[in-house]
């Protein structure tokens, strides 16, 4: 065992992320303990009528393929597609087969976490957790799904039924109503293709929809009581409802709206750290930005590189239980000093992985895993592209599950992958389908 791979490590929530970072640390030696707020694990895949952000009917919108952890495939008898109640019964299983529930404190919520410097007389420093525990290392998988985030409106005076996508269950109350649904993201998407099956009509604002042309292709792909609109900028008390026109005009409607549902995203949200340890602009945050420029990879925070990381915030991840592994792995590889940290507080901030991106990402990260990158690199054009077989297979099933959403974005989830292994020791391509 090398030197350090018994440092204390606190791990703040045991969702998807928190398992795999529990898993691999203890696997390294190290002591781990995952605090959990709620007395469950599995978080965002932990179902509740009234808390949350699932409703009855989610399925994943990645395919089963590319969500798992390595070594832990989910159950062959699965859809690509599976019901929540799946996922969460897959991470059930991971904690299960590697004992993960003897380090889960549940029913513990971090209420603070404050970096102590080390000391005179060999004190240690480190993350104290709650006033009461101090560990070497804290690594912050809270998720980011939790706080909903409403649009800035020039004008709200609608009293009718609103609600955020994570309040929404199900369509029933939206039966033979007119819905305004605001954001054209996935919550957006799926929201429209559920409740456009019951309701009247349903009005889907998205900022790109003021444009005549992907207003077009928007509703030749939905069904006819789906009517895209542009952003929306405000809401009279009448139900009628003001969005962006194609020239950037401000446009009021000519029909009213009975309901509306902001499936505008999320806060990104770390309450346990105080405003003075200038970690981040606020508690509470809407602007990625403000998040993203205090880490580098979106993973080490500058301020603390060597001892504070965060899991899961990459935007558009290609299977983010894989991911948060990769990043568990470059965590680890600074924690034992395979790789120093030293320099990396001044080093630019990434981009939000998007697409291109995310898979020099997963590269980068197992380069550090690996120790095999002599410096940090400043942009994704400097890690070196060679895809390894699984990172190279998840990229093909990722962009053709992201062409499947644009191209049919009511009926991708009825598509069934399948890998065709072309068992040749690793070197050779690995083969996927797709069945109808
Ligand atoms: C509606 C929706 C659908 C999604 N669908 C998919 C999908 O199909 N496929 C996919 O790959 N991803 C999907 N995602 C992304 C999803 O967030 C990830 O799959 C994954 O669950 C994130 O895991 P996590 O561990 O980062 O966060 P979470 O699952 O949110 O877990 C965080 C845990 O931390 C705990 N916690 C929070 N604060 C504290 C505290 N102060 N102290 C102690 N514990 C705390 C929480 O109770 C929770 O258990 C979806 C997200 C949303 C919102
Ligand atoms: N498994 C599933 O099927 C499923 C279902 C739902 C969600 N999810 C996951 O949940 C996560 C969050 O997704 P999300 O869709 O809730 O959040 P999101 O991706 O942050 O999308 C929010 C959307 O709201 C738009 N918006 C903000 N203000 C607006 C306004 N005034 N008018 C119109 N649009 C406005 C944003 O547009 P701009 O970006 O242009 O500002 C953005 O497209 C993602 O990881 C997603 O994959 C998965």
């Amino acid at each position: 065992m090398c030197q350090g791979d018994s440092k204390r490590v606190a791990v703040i929530g045991a969702g998807a992320g928190g398992l795999v970072a529990a898993k691999l640390l203890r696997d390294e030696g190290f002591r781990v303990k995952v605090f959990e707020a709620t007395d469950k694990i599995g978080g965002l895949w932990v179902y509740s009528d009234t808390r949350g952000a699932l409703y009855k009917s989610l399925r994943t919108n990645l395919p089963k393929q590319i969500m798992a952890y390595s070594d832990f495939p989910f159950s062959p008898s699965l859809p690509s597609f599976m019901n929540h109640q799946d996922v969460l019964r897959y991470l059930h299983s991971y904690a299960e087969r590697f004992n993960l529930h003897e380090v889960i404190a549940l029913s513990t919520p971090v209420r603070s976490a404050e970096y102590v410097s080390a000391h005179g007389d060999g004190a240690r420093g480190g993350w104290l957790i709650n006033g009461e525990e101090l560990f070497e290392a804290l690594v912050v998988a809270n998720g980011h799904y939790n706080v909903p985030n409403y649009p800035q409106l020039i004008k709200n005076d609608f009293s009718g039924f609103a609600i955020h996508s994570k309040e929404y269950r199900s369509p029933s109350p939206f039966a033979n109503q007119r819905v305004l649904i605001v954001g054209g993201g996935p919550s957006g998407l799926d929201l429209v293709s559920e409740i456009a099956s019951v309701a009247k009509m349903v009005v889907w604002s998205g900022t790109s929809f003021s444009d005549p042309d992907t207003a077009a292709t928007v509703r030749s792909k939905l069904p006819p009581n789906v009517k895209p609109v542009g952003r929306l900028e405000g809401l009279e008390s009448d139900g009628r409802y003001l969005v962006k026109g194609a020239a950037n005009e401000l446009v009021t409607s000519d029909g009213t709206i009975d309901a509306v549902i902001y499936a505008t995203g999320y806060k990104y949200d770390f309450p346990f750290f105080s405003e003075s340890s200038g970690l981040f602009p606020s508690r509470t945050m809407n602007r990625p930005e403000s998040v993203r420029d205090a880490l580098y990879v979106h993973l080490f925070h500058r301020k603390h590189p060597s001892t504070l990381f965060f899991l899961g915030l990459p935007a558009l991840a290609p299977g983010i239980f894989k991911v948060m592994e990769h990043q568990t792995k470059a965590i680890i590889a600074v924690l034992k000093g395979t790789v120093s940290t030293e320099g990396l507080a001044s080093l630019p901030s990434f981009p939000w992985v998007m697409l291109e991106a995310a898979f020099p990402y997963c590269v980068l990260l197992d380069a550090l895993a690996a120790g095999t990158h002599d410096a940090f690199p400043h942009d994704y054009q400097q890690v070196t592209v060679k895809l390894p077989r699984d990172i190279d297979l998840r990229m093909q099933v990722f962009r053709d599950t992201i062409a499947a959403i644009a191209s049919m974005p009511d009926r991708y989830k009825e598509r069934e992958y399948r890998i065709i292994d072309e068992c040749d020791g690793g070197g050779g391509e690995i083969k996927w389908e797709v069945v109808e």
